[in-house]
């Protein structure tokens, strides 16, 4: 068998389909996966009725690639597009994940590789498709020894009888002829996935509810604390005793929550707050037993512990967000735990007493080692099992230091009497560490269920006069409550920036007003369930000290753990933003050239941050600034000003401000100001909108023998324009601006020119090319050499181009050209704007 070394993709999954794949379901389309393999599931009379899509494994998902393209890196994107997905949640997984091209397959058990999906200190968020990531490169390296040992190679042309016989022996939906996959602690959370698609109601793709193996009252469960992940721990520790039988298990663990007992479910012995309505059985054995006997309970004894430790990765998304759950990965809680004893002195557990007040399963707490001094109190009285669990079995901690207590209602009456003698002594107090990863959600009417209201409590009740709108938010409930009502102690919390910098936080920081003493930030990617890029900071505060926040120096580690240069942070109070700054100069244009839109005035915002023609019609929300002859310069100055420094995770909550005035006297600075914004990629003017007032070369420098419509750009940047009526020197606080308003020449840095001499050597070569248009602007010179993602027929004949501009182009000469015009445009940025950016005050550091 052969295919043609040209065949294309589509067409390559089609005869793969109809000649290898044959006996296979393989229309399944499954989130971006190219190829699915599955097994039919079209009902049989006699046999397993609960076999359908979703009930039932695929056999495998394939990248699919043309040609004759490496298959191991298909094969890591094929990961990182299942990585970067929830793919996972809405579907079992397959038996084999594979590559495939016009020669050969590979194929490698997924049993294999399923443990990279639970890395937490793995960045799934990148272009599975980018190999030049670091994470693509990153992977690959993890993978090469699993690749080595376990993936198997058939190329078409030699091997097709031994692939066909592969297929035939291990392309069976028959689970007692797999060996049963051994639990362990990478797997459980996948297993758990598949575990809900059988033993719990849900609804399928088509919209049809399916009822689930267990019978049990959810909703009336989960009001009582208790989650569908309770019963699955249940399930998952039991004695199987190695048969299919249900009668004969046993649970090897009593005092979870909930454990399996007498072929069903009981709640923990001597549970008062449960009542004996909460019925859950297993409704439908079959299906609970052909699960089953996929895999081998009870998980493997190394990682048992572990698995309880981790409940937290149960819990559902809503659930999660609800309480603010998120795990703090050990290499933070560790690196806290070194901050704590620089700062407090090598014998500090022995001399203060440490209490965290939102412990969950007690995690951050790993490593204290005098647990005569460490109280941990949680909201769910299922994470205080867990942590009694984790204690019988040698956590350093006592039973009675470990109980349920709701920090934001509960009265401080409430506690344990020793910890309850420290936190009402004043002298105590002074040596008592409240040491916490605090619970991160807002009470808002956003999506998700029942974020509304998840804020309103007492402590919500009590202070919501003096911290303003900041008590929407838990962790600054927590952090009001501990300096209020515990005054005196040390705190050391992990946190977003949101209480340092926020401008929703002016008020909660009038009332906080504790010293912070030290401070480190690392990647928020690196907890669980965090995708977004922003930092985190673990902080020690001084609550008996009084400096409201101004600035600090932060150390910063990298998500490897790698100290990296520090920053400083600074609090913006009292200072205006770029924003305010721009909303001066919006008054209505009389001849609009163009607009910018912008969001707020910080690095999160950047990409919002574009220019375009009038006449194109507004993104909904931000600012839309017009733009014409009078503020020409101040528009080039923000575009640039918030595009030439990379947005990162660690500067993504800086704001852009106000500016002094000494940039009114750079007349370079403008000019570059103005080149960088000419050539950017978010300068998105184009002639096919409207008249392209934006083009900054004469018409016979590239070329050209047509004249173009709009004469503008070359008349401002010559200072040919008459002064424009009115005063736009109103930017400039006070002092008559002297900036360029197109009735003095541009002056542009060395650097500058070669940006525009770069940009000259694009347009002349565009205007060679047939079919080029003599007002096209530099998006539309792009969109020329590069194309679209796909185009459309709107009407017989009349072809539309749509979709995102492809990221590069198949015109060599093209891709040298704009490669020079993007260096000289990055060179510019950084080595001439930036510095400019601090010393100007736009951004403080
Ligand atoms: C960010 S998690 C931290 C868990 C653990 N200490 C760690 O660092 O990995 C916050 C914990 O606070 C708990 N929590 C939420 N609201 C609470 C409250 N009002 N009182 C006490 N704990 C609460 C959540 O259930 C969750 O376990």
């Amino acid at each position: 068998m052969s295919f043609s070394p040209s065949i294309q993709e589509e067409q390559l999954k089609s005869e793969m389909a109809s000649t290898i794949f044959h006996l296979y379901d393989c229309t399944r389309i499954i989130g971006k996966i190219d190829f699915c393999v599955a097994p039919h599931t079209k009902k049989q009379k006699g046999k397993d009725q609960n076999r359908t899509p979703e009930t039932t494994a695929p056999y495998l998902w394939a990248e699919v690639k043309r040609g004759k393209a490496k298959l191991e890196k298909a094969l890591i994107q094929l990961i990182l597009t299942i990585g970067g997905s929830d793919i996972l949640e809405h579907s079992l997984p397959p038996i084999y994940l594979g590559a495939f091209n016009a020669e050969e397959i590979i194929l490698i058990p997924y049993e294999k590789i399923q443990s990279f999906f639970m890395l937490n200190d793995f960045n799934w968020n990148v272009a599975p498709s980018d190999q030049s990531t670091r994470e693509f490169r990153d992977l690959m390296a993890r993978v090469q020894s699993t690749f080595a040992t376990e993936k198997l190679r058939f190329r078409f042309d030699k091997d097709e009888k031994l692939l066909r016989a592969f297929i035939r022996q291990n392309l069976k939906i028959r689970a007692d002829e797999q060996p049963q996959i051994e639990i362990d602690h990478n797997n459980f959370f996948h297993i758990y996935l598949q575990w809900r698609l059988i033993m719990v109601p849900h609804r399928n793709g088509k919209g049809q509810t399916l009822p689930g193996a267990l019978d049990a009252k959810w909703d009336g469960l989960q009001k009582k604390g208790i989650l569908e992940s309770d019963l699955f721990l249940a399930d998952l520790f039991v004695d199987g005793k190695s048969t299919i039988e249900i009668s004969d298990d046993e649970t090897i663990r009593e005092n979870l929550i909930i454990s399996f007992r007498s072929m069903g479910y009981r709640t923990s012995r001597g549970d008062t707050n449960l009542v004996d309505d909460l019925r859950f059985d297993i409704r439908d054995r079959q299906a609970y037993t052909n699960f089953w006997k996929r895999f081998k309970r009870p998980p493997r004894k190394e990682s048992q512990q572990e698995i309880i430790d981790r409940r937290d990765r149960l819990v559902p998304q809503d659930v999660r967000e609800r309480k603010g759950a998120f795990f703090t990965p050990q290499q933070w809680v560790e690196l806290s735990q070194r901050y704590l004893a620089d700062y407090l002195g090598p014998s500090w557990q022995d001399e203060y007493y440490v209490w965290d007040c939102a412990a969950g399963t007690g995690n951050l707490l790993v490593g204290l080692t005098n647990p005569d001094r460490v109280w941990a109190s949680t909201i769910d009285r299922a994470d205080v099992l867990v942590m009694h669990d984790r204690i019988s079995n040698g956590a350093l901690l006592h039973k009675h230091h470990a109980f349920q207590f709701d920090f934001l209602n509960d009265s401080f009456d409430g506690l344990p009497p020793e910890l309850r003698s420290i936190v009402q002594d004043p002298e105590k107090r002074k040596k008592l560490v409240i040491y916490i990863n605090p619970p991160y959600a807002e009470g808002d009417s956003r999506a998700g269920d029942g974020r509304s209201g998840v804020h309103q409590s007492a402590t919500h009740d009590r202070y919501i006069q003096d911290i303003g709108s900041a008590a929407s938010e838990i962790f600054a409930l927590f952090l009001i409550r501990i300096y209020r009502e515990i005054p005196g102690c040390v705190l050391g919390d992990f946190s977003i920036l949101k209480n340092l910098q926020a401008p929703k936080f002016a008020a909660f920081r009038k009332e906080y007003r504790a010293k912070l003493e030290k401070i480190f930030l690392c990647p928020a990617y690196t907890f669980d369930n965090v995708k977004g890029k922003f930092p985190i900071s673990f902080s020690i505060w001084q609550t008996d000290k009084e400096e409201p926040f101004e600035r600090i120096r932060a150390d910063v580690y990298d998500a490897e753990g790698q100290r990296v240069a520090g920053k400083t942070i600074v609090g913006y109070d009292g200072r205006p933003l770029l924003s305010s700054w721009l909303g001066r100069t919006a008054k209505a244009p009389q001849k609009p050239l163009g607009r910018m839109a912008s969001v707020g005035s910080d690095f999160q915002n950047q990409r919002t941050v574009f220019i375009e023609n009038v006449e194109r019609r507004k993104k909904r929300g931000g600012r839309h600034t017009p733009i014409d002859q009078s503020n020409t310069i101040i528009i080039a100055i923000c575009f640039a000003v918030r595009h030439c420094i990379p947005a990162t995770w660690l500067n993504d909550r800086d704001q852009f401000l106000w500016p002094s005035d000494a940039w009114l006297e750079d007349r370079e600075f403008q000019g570059d100001c103005l080149a960088y914004t000419l050539f950017h990629g978010q300068n998105c003017i184009s002639a096919e909108d409207g008249v392209n007032h934006w083009i900054p070369f004469a018409e016979h420098e590239v070329g050209l023998e047509a004249s173009y419509g709009s004469h503008f750009l070359l008349d401002f940047i010559a200072g040919r324009l008459p002064a424009p009526d009115g005063d736009a020197a109103l930017i400039a606080d006070g002092k008559p601006g002297d900036f360029t308003r197109g009735e003095k020449p541009i002056t542009f840095s060395p650097e500058a020119q070669v940006v525009l001499q770069a940009g000259r050597a694009l347009y002349t070569y565009y205007h060679q090319q047939h079919g080029a248009k003599p007002n096209a602007s530099y998006y539309d010179i792009r969109r020329f050499f590069q194309g679209v993602s796909r185009t459309e027929q709107a009407k017989p004949g009349e072809t539309v181009v749509k979709g995102r501009m492809n990221a590069k182009s198949d015109d060599a000469e093209y891709m040298r050209l704009i490669g020079e015009l993007k260096q000289a445009s990055k060179h510019l940025g950084y080595t001439k704007i930036a510095p400019k950016v601090y010393e100007y005050g736009f951004l403080l550091g």
